[in-house]
């Protein structure tokens, strides 16, 4: 599987931390993040990570800024994107059981290391329930995108 990484100048140092663990997991990891030292703005991140799964075979991202908030509000305004910033593991869970979220956030100033790897393994190893009644919801998620 392959899997896109973003972050912004708050984060370069755990998003390599997150990039190494993902590919000793044996993922393919595409990063679209700044390089410690540099200075590069959320949106920016979020969008080029977001296009690498509407556009470029990625199944999932990870963005991490801050806060994870900036982040997310970014992820969510492109089409096809549902992305959860969590900073517990049982949102994490059911932002893949439930919602069949696509993009994980969080914040390198909100949590640590393990914390952010243990959010990590909950996401990418949680599949969608496939529930019917989840897949309705998500259908209307996906109607607002055109209202
Ligand atoms: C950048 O300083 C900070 O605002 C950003 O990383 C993030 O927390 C925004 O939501």
């Amino acid at each position: 599987m392959k899997i896109a990484i973003g972050n912004d100048h708050a984060a370069p140092e755990l998003k390599l931390a997150v990039k190494a663990h993902l590919e000793e997991k044996g993922f393919e990891v595409i990063d679209k993040g700044c390089a410690v030292g540099e200075k590069c703005d959320y949106p920016d991140a979020a969008a080029a990570v977001c296009r690498e799964i509407t556009e470029g075979g990625c199944e999932l991202g990870i963005l991490i800024c801050g806060t994870g908030l900036g982040m997310s509000y970014a992820a969510n305004k492109i089409k096809g994107i549902r992305a959860a910033c969590c900073s517990d593991y049982f949102s994490a869970r059911l932002s893949r059981e439930h919602n069949n979220a696509n993009v994980l956030c969080f914040g390198a100033r909100v949590v640590g290391e393990g914390t952010a790897l243990d959010l990590v393994d909950i996401f990418v190893d949680t599949p969608f329930s496939g529930d019917e009644r989840h897949q309705r919801r998500i259908d209307k998620i996906t109607a607002l995108e055109n209202a």
